[in-house]
């Protein structure tokens, strides 16, 4: 018999004993939403870097959720927020309003912000200049609203903190998100990848809270997929695939609460997504509807290549993938055999200057351990070719290896990397030297946040940007390793995607040698991965234990940049001739059945006068019993749109349609439709309106 055997139990209870002596103790835990919606209107979304993808309404607002952990010793606020990405600048600044009230509480040590990655959201509030390039600029707007929801989604959460308890449990989700990359996955070793049945992760991870006297407190799911379901034609403001997925759950919690505003908080969070996306039918010919070639480019002119899907339009895609992972995450939640967490609380942070950063490497090729360093940021060709979830505006093909001279004259003329550079990024042509570009201020970030949280043998790994699934796999075996070397406990550990710090994508190195598009915006070079998994390795052990890691050095505080703003503000509106704002323009239908679309368009203000943070520009209301109205739907929930169109620029008039689909289950009754805004009136100020339709009628039977 294998000695082991005997001695790792023992071991086990050792262990168990000393690192985790509170193993019947919970924990203290709180909840909080918070709305994030920025400027719905005219601001172009973070993405797809389409300079003309500008929202103009709204379909599913945006949340923050925070979650709070504390075992009486040390706390951790997991944030999971509906945007494209999460800044460091919105980080610092949450951090700096906590601060105001909870003194040294909430540091850069205990909050960890992932970003769902949504690519439907306004854009302008990451301040390093590449990503805000495309939207013309920071817009204030859009970085106040993420730093405000964040916020008080976390003083929520603090006011809320109850003793309870957590549960962890995994699920396998099929049919619900597709390698954009095989190419380049198929790159990695071969006996890494037969550990593996798939060329994306399948499981869904879930943390339960559950408050102490047994009432269902909040959940967290980790599914790896892009909310990419709507696409870069999409013009309303949305929380995608995970941000719907993630109010059907609330909504089944909270009965009778409009969404965002229930107890019961319910995130999707993001995870190793760089080349996973949701469009499960496969990338494909935009009008011959014919396979794309090997680089995803089509032969035909001017036809695009890009995958959709699974349903027949990018409403009805986002619909099928956010119920399918609702109902993986729904059952288990159900199931109730989940493992309970026990054990200490363990935060370790650690900020990177990635350049700087030295790892070793070892080459199967030369069979060699090479000695290795990070690079200057820089993107590759590729990157210009987007994705097949969002193909490029420029004639780029993604899987380029050579350079252009035009472009590089191009990019010269901006900054021209050095030959080291050239050299520290390898395979990759240079596009964008980023990493030399200073005007009018940084361009991509050099140093990184670095974030590990511990929940007894449960592990967060809040990484600064999108890793791919093979990166991800590398990681999570990574810090599992460290952490049973330690304490002969196998822990579950999770990849929470695109927190804190922004920078691009994370590929392998074999990945990267085939410059698709997550390895051309690899920025720091073919060794990215390598030296995070170093990184991550010392903070797991760190944590494990109990030791101080060093802050690293602190990235630039961008907010004092003189930073380059070009969106015009709204200057006035004025109502139609011979009408009042809020003024019913086309009334609804008098009878509606289920399944129907109700409409109506308003005299309407700008949208974005007023954001109507935590409350709505529409309400469906239906006639109560008692005869007072009641709401029914708001403009988070999926039944409803708002579309926002400017008639005049001169004028400054401007109208709203709002559109409610009847629900299946929908109350026969009386019904109105009501719309709320704010104008700017023409000699300064902002006021409310109001505008309400006729009443009409909702029939419950078909009329069939
Ligand atoms: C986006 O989806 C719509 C259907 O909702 C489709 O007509 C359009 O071609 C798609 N475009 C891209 C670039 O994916
Ligand atoms: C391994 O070494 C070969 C030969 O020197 C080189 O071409 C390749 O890029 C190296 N691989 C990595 C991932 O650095
Ligand atoms: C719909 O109408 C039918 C017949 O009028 C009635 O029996 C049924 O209860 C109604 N359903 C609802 C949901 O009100």
């Amino acid at each position: 018999m294998d000695l082991r055997c005997i001695i790792r139990p023992l071991g086990l209870l050792f262990v168990l004993a000393m690192t985790y002596p509170g193993i019947t103790a919970s924990y203290s835990i709180g909840v909080g939403t918070a709305d994030s919606t920025g400027p719905i209107a005219e601001i172009v979304f973070m993405g797809y870097a389409k300079m003309d993808q500008k929202g103009t309404g709204l379909h599913l607002r945006t949340f923050a959720r925070s979650f709070i952990i504390d075992d009486g010793d040390q706390r951790i606020v997991f944030v999971s927020v509906e945007s494209a990405m999460i800044g460091h600048d919105v980080r610092a600044a949450v951090i700096r309003e906590l601060k105001k009230k909870y003194d040294d509480l909430y540091t850069e040590e205990n909050v960890m912000i992932s970003a769902t990655h949504t690519h439907s959201s306004p854009g302008g509030c990451n301040l390093y200049m590449l990503f805000d390039l495309t939207t013309f600029g920071f817009i204030k707007q859009s970085f106040s609203a993420l730093v405000n929801a964040i916020t008080k989604s976390i003083e929520r959460a603090h006011n809320a903190v109850v003793p309870g308890k957590i549960f962890v449990d995994q699920t396998e989700v099929f049919d619900a998100n597709i390698n954009r990359s095989p190419q380049a996955y198929l790159n990695n070793p071969k006996t890494e990848r037969e550990k593996y049945k798939d060329n994306v992760d399948k499981t869904m991870t879930q943390l339960q809270f559950v408050a102490a006297d047994g009432h269902p407190l909040g959940v967290i799911n980790w599914f790896a997929v892009h909310p990419t379901s709507m696409n870069n034609t999409n013009r309303l403001v949305s929380s995608d695939n995970v941000g719907y997925a993630a109010l059907l759950f609330e909504q089944k919690m909270n009965k009778n609460s409009m969404p965002g505003k229930g107890k019961f908080v319910a995130a999707f969070a993001s995870s190793n997504l760089g080349d996973v996306s949701p469009n499960t039918r496969g990338p494909k010919c935009e009008f011959s509807g014919k396979d794309c070639t090997e680089q995803y480019t089509c032969t035909g002119k001017k036809e695009l290549c890009f995958a959709s899907g699974p349903g027949k339009d990018m409403f009805e895609s986002t619909s099928i993938i956010a119920r399918k992972l609702f109902t993986a995450a729904i059952n288990l939640w159900k199931k109730g055999s989940s493992k309970e967490v026990s054990g200490p609380v363990r935060v370790v942070h650690r900020y990177v200057n990635m350049p700087e950063q030295k790892a070793e490497y070892y080459n199967e090729t030369t069979g060699r351990v090479e000695e290795l360093s990070g690079c200057l940021p820089a993107m590759g060709y590729s990157f210009a070719a987007g994705t097949t979830d969002g193909p490029g505006s420029f004639a780029f093909e993604q899987g380029t290896t050579t350079s252009n001279p035009v472009w590089n004259a191009v990019r010269n003329f901006v900054a021209a990397p050095t030959e080291e550079d050239i050299k520290c990024h390898g395979v990759k042509p240079i596009l964008l030297a980023t990493g030399r570009m200073w005007l009018p201020y940084q361009w991509q970030p050099k140093i990184v946040s670095t974030h590990l949280a511990a929940i007894g043998d449960f592990v967060i790994a809040g990484v600064p940007g999108e890793f791919t699934t093979m990166s991800g796999r590398r990681m999570r075996e990574t810090i599992a390793t460290a952490m049973k070397e330690s304490t002969q406990v196998e822990p579950i550990v999770t990849i929470a995607g695109l927190c804190n710090t922004y920078s691009d994508y994370i590929a392998t190195p074999q990945e990267y040698e085939i410059q698709r598009y997550e390895g051309a915006s690899t920025i720091f070079g073919p060794h990215t991965l390598t030296i995070y998994l170093k990184q991550y390795r010392e903070l797991t052990l760190a944590a494990v234990h109990g030791k101080k890691v060093e802050p690293g050095p602190s990235p630039p505080d961008l907010t004092t940049a003189n930073l380059i703003s070009l969106q015009t503000p709204v200057l006035y509106d004025t109502p139609k001739w011979g009408r009042d704002f809020g003024d019913c323009l086309r009334q609804p239908k008098k009878m509606v059945y289920p399944g129907d679309t109700v409409s109506a368009i308003f005299v309407s203000g700008h949208p974005r006068n007023n954001l109507m943070t935590d409350s709505s520009f529409l309400t469906i209301e239906k006639i109560g019993d008692d005869g007072n109205w009641i709401e029914i739907a708001t403009d988070a929930n999926w039944e409803t749109r708002l579309y926002w169109a400017r008639t005049s620029v001169i004028l400054g008039t401007s109208q709203v349609e709002i559109t409610w689909d009847v629900p299946s289950d929908v109350l026969p009754g009386k019904y109105r439709i009501r719309h709320n805004g704010y104008y700017r009136y023409i000699l300064g100020g902002v006021f409310p309106y109001r505008g309400i339709t006729d009443i009409f009628e909702v029939q419950n039977a078909s009329r069939f």
